[in-house]
């Protein structure tokens, strides 16, 4: 394969899994998060999985660190055929907690994060005539559930732009492929991270019954990827066999 992919929130869970399935295919994986020692970690292992491996510090709600990481991937590795935005989290609480600190980092990394991670990675794509684009949403992004509001706001607003972008490139006929996956409960670091105790003893419980290891969506990427490059997977949703809604 040895694409060059670019993965955002790459020190856990969906990117992390993600880089590992590339890397035994040889891939050349460009990774950004903000944990150095995790990224640096995963870099070996990316690298004794046969593939290759460079990390860049990168919060994706800085629009310089989001345009350094695509930079060092053309300076390493000359192009960039992957850009998968995965950074995201979910701070999630009933509105009226009126968690506004947690309102403004949902929107600055899961909607401006991703909108900065297209905007360092398409003047390359234009200019090799090639590339894919692949976010990640949530089936939070198709249905209303009470508690979640600037999540789902996010991840609707993710899929707004998959699809914005998608129309933009395929008449613009530049050879660019946009993917916008779309996963149900998966077993990462997302919940445990919830400031609010009853959304995350609420939640836990539901991915405790439901959630599926972190590999499915990982290869779920990697297929899409792999589809033939006259071929894009535009929508995806990816949820537990059990999961209702
Ligand atoms: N797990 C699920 O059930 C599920 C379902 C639907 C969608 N998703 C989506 O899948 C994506 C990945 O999440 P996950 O489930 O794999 O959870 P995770 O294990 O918590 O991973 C989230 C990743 O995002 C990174 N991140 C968070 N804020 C960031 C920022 N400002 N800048 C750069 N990186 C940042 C984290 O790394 P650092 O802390 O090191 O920066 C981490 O690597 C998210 O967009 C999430 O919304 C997950």
């Amino acid at each position: 394969m040895s694409k060059v992919i670019v993965i955002t929130g790459a020190s856990s869970g969906i990117g992390e899994a993600t880089a590992k399935i590339l890397a035994k295919d040889g891939g050349k994986i460009v990774l950004g998060a903000r944990r150095e020692d995790k990224l640096k970690k995963l870099a070996e292992e990316v690298k004794n999985l046969g593939g290759e491996a460079v990390y860049s510090v990168t919060d994706v709600t800085k629009v310089e660190e989001v345009e350094a990481l695509a930079k060092l991937a053309i300076d390493t590795f000359g192009k960039i055929d992957v850009w998968l935005n995965n950074a995201g989290i979910m701070p999630s609480s009933p509105m009226i907690k009126k968690d506004i600190k947690s309102w403004d980092a949902i929107i600055d990394t899961n909607i401006k994060g991703v909108m900065y991670g297209i905007g360092a990675a398409l003047p390359y794509m234009y200019k090799q005539k090639s590339g894919h684009i692949i976010n990640i949403s949530s089936v939070a992004g198709h249905i209303i559930h009470a508690g979640n509001a600037a999540y789902a706001a996010s991840k609707w607003a993710v899929r707004a732009i998959s699809d914005t972008l998608r129309q933009e490139v395929a008449q613009d006929n530049v050879n660019i492929r946009v993917t916008n996956v779309s996963p149900g409960a998966i077993n990462t670091e997302l919940v445990s991270s919830l400031p609010d105790s009853e959304s995350k003893k609420r939640l836990q419980q539901f991915y405790d019954a439901y959630a599926i290891p972190v590999e499915r969506i990982a290869l779920t990427i990697k297929q899409a990827i792999d589809m033939d490059e006259d071929t894009a997977w535009n929508e995806i949703i990816i949820r537990p066999t059990k999961q209702v809604l």
